[in-house]
């Protein structure tokens, strides 16, 4: 992992490079453990509109949409609980916001050559006072920044394998989305794709405790 200074755009705290080639790797290896235990899953909007990514979580609460509506919930559709959040990823965490509060919940989204992500806020979970961190990795992906409102005028940044970004104070409400992957960009995933990490803190009554 480098410490070196996060470019800022609209709130954004975008860490390019901070997972080394082999940190990256050992990080895709703890999610094949992750999928092995909670299977991805082609999910579909409560309209009922199939998304291009596929997904699974880890963590105390997973983020799932079906039908019934976007929601967090202690199992996998599948009825099991989600698997622990891989170590490796919880230091990723701690080392980028500075909580020892883990976070409850890691979404795993897999993007194929065409998949990509409308423009949205992360807002079901009852706590925003804690910041969402996305970890890419495997093909660049065309990541597109907004504001808290919707509209306005937005900012793009290529996304690359190791990068860190860090959704948090004025960003943490905001509009972002993925337009596009550059497949075959990076050779991290043997078959191509993206995989993008999300960590969020969800319960309501959490509260921060700051490092001794
Ligand atoms: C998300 O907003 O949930 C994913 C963003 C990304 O794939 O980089
Ligand atoms: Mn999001």
């Amino acid at each position: 992992m480098k410490a070196i200074k996060p470019l800022m755009i609209n709130g954004f705290e975008i860490h390019k490079g901070f997972l080394s080639r082999a940190d990256q790797a050992k990080v895709v290896q703890s999610l094949r453990h992750v999928v092995s235990q909670a299977p991805l899953v082609s999910p579909v909007t409560p309209s009922g509109k199939p998304m291009t990514v596929r997904q699974t979580s880890a963590g105390k609460l997973g983020w799932v949409t079906d039908t019934s509506g976007y929601r967090y919930q202690a199992t996998h559709p599948n009825g099991t609980p989600w698997p622990a959040v891989p170590s490796q990823i919880t230091a990723i965490w701690q080392e980028v916001t500075q909580c020892m509060r883990a976070p409850d919940s890691c979404l795993v989204n897999f993007y194929t050559e065409h998949a990509k992500m409308g423009l949205h806020q992360d807002k079901d979970e009852g706590n925003f006072d804690f910041p969402v961190v996305s970890i890419s990795l495997g093909d660049d992906a065309l990541f597109r920044m907004g504001h808290v409102e919707r509209g306005g005028k937005t900012e793009s940044i290529w996304l690359s394998s190791g990068d860190v970004v860090v959704m948090g104070g004025a960003a943490r409400l905001a509009y972002h989305g993925i337009d596009k992957l550059r497949f075959g960009s990076s050779g991290l995933l043997t078959q191509g794709g993206r995989v993008n990490v999300t960590l969020r803190v969800v319960d309501q009554g959490a509260s921060e405790q700051q490092p001794s």
